[in-house]
């Protein structure tokens, strides 16, 4: 059985709905509280015992390379300054152990093909699939810990899902599911359907486990929604061969590709800070008497 030990992250979005932030700087690189999104998406996957890090990488996204890359000269400086906490925090960004691989889309031509983008890396085996932007808050284990045990169990493609208001549908990619012996089997699954024509309101949310087969679907769907190579429409290619398993979130997610999700997350991640998180919440009692 082949363990899940690489994940792709996809961010060679436009980020369109953050600009004009997003303009020059990834949206993955937009910070809740004192971390970037990206690095709390590489600790869900450390987590889970994952050490190979894929990132589908677009223009103006080098900032993700250094923030993941030695950063000699800061260094050198916090170590001259005797600020070691400093430097530990630097330091442990990422375990040496890790590898991180860059792969350029040339074309934000969709999610699918953002995917399609880690086959030469990826190669034959199962792989995890995580959007920065979706912020899960998992508690004492990572939501992908949690998916890869059922991978380990199941040895089937697993999707992350979360029930969202049906106005909402139109939005993500929506799955139908029958409960078969306590698990939640995808029986189909439609792209951003209008509330009147989704099959239910169970959205995929940006956690994937994907078998390697999915290369070879998507390597055929043609331009769905949108005009891109959709994801869901690979998986629904899949979904004819293999059983795709929903698995659905234990912990709370956050969209932070949107201003709402964003600020309800920095402000979930400020009162829980360790160094802030009580002098936070002290503010925020008093800004809501006023
Ligand atoms: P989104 O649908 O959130 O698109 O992509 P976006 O461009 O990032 O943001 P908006 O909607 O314009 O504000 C979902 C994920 O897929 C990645 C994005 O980086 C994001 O993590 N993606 C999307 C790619 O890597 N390549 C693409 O061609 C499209």
């Amino acid at each position: 059985m082949q363990k899940v030990r690489k994940a792709v992250f996809p961010v060679a979005g436009m980020g369109t709905r953050f600009l004009p932030a997003t303009k020059a700087s990834p949206k993955e690189m937009m910070p809740v509280v004192d971390k970037p999104l990206i690095q709390y998406a590489v600790e869900e996957a450390l987590d889970a015992g994952i050490t190979e890090m894929v990132f589908i990488t677009g223009r103006n996204k080098r900032s993700i390379e250094d923030h993941f890359d030695k950063a000699y000269e800061l260094e050198n400086e916090l170590e001259a300054k005797g600020k070691q906490k400093l430097l530990d925090i630097l330091q442990s960004i990422i375990p040496k152990s890790v590898t991180c691989i860059y792969i350029r889309q040339p074309e934000a031509l969709g999610l699918g093909h953002a995917v399609l983008c880690a086959q030469p890396v990826v190669g034959d085996e199962p792989f995890a699939v995580i959007l920065a932007d979706d912020l899960i808050d998992g508690g004492t284990n990572s939501e992908m810990a949690r998916m890869v045990e059922v991978f380990g169990d199941t040895h089937c493609a697993v999707l992350g899902v979360e029930e969202v208001p049906h106005e909402d549908t139109s939005s993500y990619g929506i799955v139908e599911v029958n409960d078969v012996n306590g698990k939640l089997r995808i029986s189909n699954i439609v792209e951003k359907p209008k509330p009147e024509e989704a099959p239910s309101n169970l959205a995929v949310v940006g956690r994937y486990i994907l078998t390697p087969r999915i290369f070879h679907h998507l390597q055929h769907v043609q331009p769905g929604k949108g005009g891109e190579i959709q994801l869901t429409d690979g998986i629904f290619a899949l979904m004819q061969e293999q059983h795709i398993l929903a698995h659905k979130l234990k912990g709370t997610r956050y969209d932070c590709g949107s201003k709402l999700g964003y600020l309800k997350a920095t402000l979930a991640y400020g009162l829980k800070h360790p160094e802030v998180g009580d002098e936070f919440a002290a503010y925020l009692k008093d800004f809501c008497r006023v």
